[in-house]
């Protein structure tokens, strides 16, 4: 399935109680129980929504992922990744993160024994001497929030496979559009929903996606345990009402990536673009992914126009 195709179908059924073709918004905290644990799949809504599966499932197409996950906000997505460790544990991460990440590494995890490893990512030869035995996780951002400073996810998950450490990729800037980082070999993206993927600056949510049962089981264990998980107007709008939106914005979200194309002070954009690019030169070789050429991304009429 292309991308538009699944943007706009993937993980919506046809609802098996009325066959309403899109799925409904079920606004219910619980379920009928024939008796106790006898039940159709659902039985309290903080572990189970008909709505949030169908997003869950929509979000894990995008990234080409088996398995999504939806939570309260993006940093109840992180959080949850970060509660798969134990005191002692250490972590790889970049000295250019979005700072809620920050925030919540350093002042909420470190008082329970986790350590993190600040470190400039730009260049995965600084990882080495931050490997060792208690390394268990790389927490990547890429590109970086705010600095936009590129990680080669093909060179980090070689360095972690050795090692057996978990890969995780915040990929809310690059979007599943341009950047598929379960297709690089890493183990768990995470997105802030509330950007490109929602799309209206409507809602708040975050969402992990995962390939591996075992690891979709443990996350899911800590959404349903600690219960950052989204109600059912929240995840709606991202399903009902924005398939076709949330093409729109992560391909407009990666117009600075097409801009080596855009020719010089054609558009608006374009002139918006430059800069970003400059800094950037995104996506790196090591992460692309091979963008089909664009006439709007040559033309500068049809760039003003979306
Ligand atoms: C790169 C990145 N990751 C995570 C977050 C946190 O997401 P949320 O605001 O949905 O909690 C943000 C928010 O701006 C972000 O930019």
């Amino acid at each position: 399935m292309k991308f538009g195709t699944k943007a706009v179908h993937a993980g919506i059924e046809p609802d098996p109680s009325t066959g309403a073709i899109m799925t409904p918004i079920y606004q219910t905290s619980t379920y009928v129980q024939e008796s106790p644990g006898k039940h159709q799949g659902y039985a309290y809504a903080r572990g189970a929504n008909p709505t949030r599966n169908a997003l869950q499932k929509s979000i894990a197409a995008l990234e080409n992922g088996k398995f999504g996950i939806c939570f309260s906000s993006g940093m109840g997505a992180t959080d949850a990744v970060i509660k798969l460790l134990n005191p002692g544990d250490e972590v790889i991460t970049s000295n250019d993160l979005y700072g809620g990440s920050y925030r919540m590494f350093k002042h909420v995890f470190e008082k329970y024994g986790i350590k993190f490893h600040f470190i400039d990512l730009s260049n995965s030869a600084n990882i080495a001497p931050y490997l060792n035995k208690n390394t268990k996780l790389m927490w990547l951002e890429t590109p970086s929030n705010p600095l936009m400073r590129i990680t080669d996810i093909r060179a980090c998950v070689a360095i972690a496979k050795k090692q057996n450490i978990l890969v995780a990729v915040d990929n809310t800037f690059a979007s599943p559009f341009l950047q598929n980082p379960l297709d690089l070999g890493v183990d768990i993206v995470m997105h802030s929903v509330t950007k490109y993927l929602g799309g209206h600056s409507d809602v708040i949510m975050g969402a992990l996606v995962v390939n591996d049962e075992k690891l979709q089981q443990e996350l899911f264990f800590i959404a349903n345990s600690c219960g950052a998980v989204p109600g059912p107007f929240h995840f709606g709008p991202v399903l009902l009402f924005c398939p076709r939106r949330r093409r729109q914005t992560t391909r407009r979200g990666s117009s600075f990536s097409l801009s080596p194309r855009i020719p010089p002070d054609t558009s608006r954009i374009a002139r918006r673009a430059r800069p970003i690019h400059r800094v950037v030169q995104w996506p790196p070789r090591a992460n692309r992914h091979p963008v089909p050429p664009s006439p709007r991304s040559v033309a500068g009429r049809d760039l003003r126009r979306s």
